[in-house]
């Protein structure tokens, strides 16, 4: 069984007095939450205050980017040690803003895994094609060539160790969620993708779905044989509705 990972994506959103609050509510209401494992992404910046706040809770924290570097002449970089330093137990990488904004490479995505590997970081690798590409027919031809790019430099096994969040670029932040069964299409084929070269590390593999999750429609997306949990934006700066979708990833 895998277990279940709901993970909020702060982005470039709060304050330091909106994290305090936010991570208040979360707190209360996340005794309720039985079998989902619950992890939030805070800008680079309040990694401190989150792990000074969430330490010895159930819910885990990470950072939204990381640098292929360890240390050195990069200004503006986050070096996985420093990660490793707050406490940071997941990284994502490669997030469609990432790959549109700063044109990061499916070359470069994959580097970034293997530095947050090494560093026993949990990545959560993000893919996932374009209304354009959608539309184009060559879904599951993106999402194979971003996930190939890792596994061409790392081997499958390093799949083992991280997570996949499958996140069409049309549905990030537009409120046009994919239909559960469109989602469970694109993840049973990066599984089936994945199993082609290990069918154990496709097994243990966790899949989560992002792009416009909300309380109401994540049980439904969760309840898909192969998506496994949430990478959430939005939703994930309400304490409500945070909470509604790891209710409902139980
Ligand atoms: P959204 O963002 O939930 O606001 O669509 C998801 C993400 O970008 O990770």
């Amino acid at each position: 069984m895998r277990r279940p990972l709901v993970a909020g994506n702060w982005k470039m959103n709060g304050s330091l007095e909106s994290v305090r609050s936010l991570l208040d509510g979360i707190g209360r209401g996340v005794g309720d939450v039985k079998s989902a494992e619950v992890a939030v992404c805070p800008p680079y910046i309040y990694l401190p205050e989150v792990e000074k706040l969430l330490s010895g809770s159930d819910i885990a924290w990470g950072g939204q980017d990381l640098s292929t570097e360890s240390s050195g002449a990069y200004t503006g970089e986050v070096a996985a040690s420093m990660l490793n330093d707050f406490g940071c137990k997941y990284v994502i990488v490669g997030h469609s803003e990432r790959r549109t904004y700063h044109a990061e490479s499916d070359q470069l995505v994959a580097k970034k895994y293997a530095v947050a590997r090494a560093a026993g970081l949990v990545p959560i690798l993000c893919i996932g094609e374009t209304l354009e590409e959608r539309e184009a027919g060559t879904t599951n031809e993106v999402v194979a060539r971003q996930l190939d790019a890792v596994i061409a430099l790392e081997g499958v096994d390093a799949l083992a160790h991280g997570v996949i969040a499958y996140e069409p670029v049309w549905a990030i932040g537009t409120g046009k969620t994919a239909t559960p069964d469109q989602a469970q299409e694109v993840h049973a084929f990066i599984r089936s993708r994945v199993a082609e070269k290990s069918s154990e590390v496709a097994e243990g593999l966790r899949i989560l779905y992002g792009g416009s999750m909300k309380p109401g429609n994540a049980a439904e997306l969760i309840g898909k044989s192969d998506i496994d949990g949430g990478l959430i934006g939005g939703a994930s700066l309400t304490a409500e509705d945070f909470l509604g979708i790891c209710t409902a990833a139980d």
